[in-house]
């Protein structure tokens, strides 16, 4: 059977974001992840509305709320995880992300647009991975980002 069409959220492509707060990259996310079949989830608290202009402009009909997963807090998610593995998206990584093989079962956890994730999210995660950038470069942008590590995953898991 084609993943990409499996009803069951555990076999499908999962992007975790740590409270997001620019509306504009989560409907960005939004959108990919459902243009890919992935399963969103979010960890709260959001820094915007969903009622929010600016991100019902990128959402457009893209957005499926009840299929978003929303945890009120880290501790919450890492509970929901503990039988599946959480890799962090980051700059601090060493390893780069094709350097890895994905699982569908893993989920991708990207950082907070102004700050990452703390360090007790640091601490957790299974696995570190990064995007590989021009020296001095800061970062990504979040959705870019996730679109980049997404493929990346789905690519392996169809092979
Ligand atoms: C705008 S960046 C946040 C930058 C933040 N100052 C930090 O230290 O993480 C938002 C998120 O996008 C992802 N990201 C952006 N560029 C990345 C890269 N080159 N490698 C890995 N993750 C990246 C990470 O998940 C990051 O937390």
């Amino acid at each position: 059977m084609d993943t990409m069409t499996h009803d069951k959220a555990y076999l499908t492509p999962k992007i975790a974001l740590y409270q997001p707060d620019i509306p504009q990259n989560t409907a960005s996310i939004i959108r990919t992840c459902s243009c890919f079949g992935a399963q969103l989830e979010i960890i709260e608290p959001c820094g915007f509305l969903f009622t929010d202009k600016r991100f019902k402009r990128v959402a457009m009909d893209y957005l499926e709320k009840d299929k978003i997963k929303f945890y009120k807090s880290a501790d919450e998610f890492f509970k929901n995880k503990e039988k599946q593995r959480v890799i962090l998206i980051t700059t601090k990584a060493i390893k780069t992300y094709t350097e890895f093989v994905f699982k569908i079962t893993d989920t991708l956890l990207f950082g907070r647009e102004s700050a990452g994730v703390p360090n007790k999210v640091h601490n957790k995660v299974d696995e570190k991975l990064k995007i590989p950038m021009k020296e001095n470069k800061r970062s990504l942008n979040l959705a870019i980002s996730a679109g980049i590590v997404l493929a990346e995953q789905i690519r392996q898991i169809k092979n």
